[in-house]
């Protein structure tokens, strides 16, 4: 079965093939694509848009039923939206040409099948919350359309961002060469969306540190970036921060993979994590790390977190169709100021400890101030106060 993706993997149809496909797709009812629609990606077993049956799989039981009656987690739904008008032209067409925002046409859906967007319903089991003010539901399910269309996805076109970042931009099976070419005995998956520091680093050296303890010879970890392209234009700098952790020596170039994961960010909490986790088993990893609050925000309306911290540790380790993957929770990591490094929070002298949230490094960065010696490394604060600088001449 193929996986829904954009990306190359998909691209192995010869060139004259291609053609003769993108001359029908030309003649078929078109389906136009936003920026969301083509971020997925790595979702094996989920070779399209979801068709009702797997759409209401993955919202109830966050798994889907395989032929062989295994269930394998997927607690994200991936599907498209369609206009009305769309929707009542679709009843006649068993195939819809796929166009990205940009207008090209990038795909084919075929046997597709059209059914409601119950957005309520979907929204509080993939949030546990209507409250107003999530962001992927103002900016995404919220202006989307009452129907929904599911369907085999033939990508045409590959998806280039053109932004210098595409060689991070790798598919399941590319990552999975790269780690028999180094060659690793345990792969170990870090999902970062923030801007690396080294509490990061902390948590993935560590990590290599427990596996060698374990017996591996030669772990590597996948550090893959996800990028909201269509949010904030500073997320475009994480993967060359991180290049930068590379450089500065914190991380191992040998022994460490940077990708950009495709994914568009729900911040959905203990929902969302098990489908971070489950897709790097596709991406070739045994080992997934589950820090402090991944995928988390404030509650939008109340002043508490949404997710209880705890939680993702807890339901990650027990999530149905996730038992290939081994969970590696870690404490929270905050800047000791007795060593001036990133460590392990020690509750014995939490007086020692200051924590430095996302926010707060923003916030030195924008104002032009220096964090703490040790909280990240030099070249990696460069890359970020020199963005926050080129925002300011602009
Ligand atoms: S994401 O899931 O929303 O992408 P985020 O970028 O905040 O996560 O963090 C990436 C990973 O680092 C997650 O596993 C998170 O739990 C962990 N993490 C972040 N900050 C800390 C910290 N101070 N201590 C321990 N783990 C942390």
């Amino acid at each position: 079965m193929s996986c829904l993706s954009f990306y190359l993997e998909n691209m192995r149809m010869p060139e004259s093939e291609r053609a003769l496909k993108r001359a029908e797709a030309q003649l078929m009812l078109k389906g136009k694509l936003i920026k969301i629609d083509i971020e997925w990606g790595w979702a094996n077993p989920v070779g399209g848009f979801m068709r009702e049956e797997e759409y209401l799989q993955s919202l109830h039981f966050n798994c889907l039923r395989l032929s062989d009656d295994s269930f394998v987690n997927m607690s994200l739904p991936i599907v498209l939206a369609l206009t009305t008008k769309i929707r009542r032209q679709s009843g006649a067409s068993p195939n819809v040409g796929l166009v990205s925002p940009n207008g090209d046409l990038v795909g084919i859906l075929r046997s597709v099948q059209v059914y409601k967007h119950n957005k309520e319903e979907r929204i509080a089991r993939t949030w546990g919350t209507t409250a107003p003010g999530l962001p992927y539901v103002e900016e995404v399910i919220t202006p989307a359309g009452s129907w929904l269309i599911g369907g085999d996805l033939e990508v045409l076109e590959p998806i280039q961002h053109n932004d210098g970042l595409d060689r991070h931009r790798l598919s399941p099976r590319e990552l999975r060469k790269e780690f028999d070419r180094r060659p690793a005995d345990a792969v170990f998956a870090f999902q970062l969306r923030n801007p690396v520091h080294n509490g990061h680093a902390l948590l993935m050296n560590d990590t290599r540190k427990r596996l060698l303890e374990m017996g591996y010879k030669n772990p590597a970890d996948d550090v893959p970036l996800d990028i909201r392209i269509e949010q904030h234009s500073k997320f475009f700098l994480l993967p060359i921060s991180s290049i930068n952790v590379l450089e500065d020596g914190l991380l191992d170039p040998e022994t460490t993979v940077v990708a950009i994961f495709p994914s568009p960010m729900h911040y959905a909490g203990p929902t969302e994590v098990q489908w971070h986790a489950k897709v790097r088993i596709n991406a070739g990893a045994n080992f997934y790390i589950v820090g402090r609050d991944p995928a988390g925000m404030s509650h939008p309306t109340e002043k508490r977190v949404l997710y209880d911290l705890d939680h993702r540790k807890k339901v990650l380790s027990m999530a149905p169709g996730l038992e290939k993957l081994n969970i590696l929770p870690f404490w929270v990591a905050a800047y000791d100021i007795v060593e001036k490094k990133m460590a392990f929070f020690d509750p014995s002298r939490a007086k020692d400890f200051v924590f430095i949230s996302g926010t707060k490094m923003r916030t030195y960065a924008r104002n032009g101030e220096n964090p703490p010696d040790g909280f990240m490394c030099p070249g990696g604060w460069n890359v970020l106060v020199k963005y926050y600088e080129s925002l300011q001449v602009e």
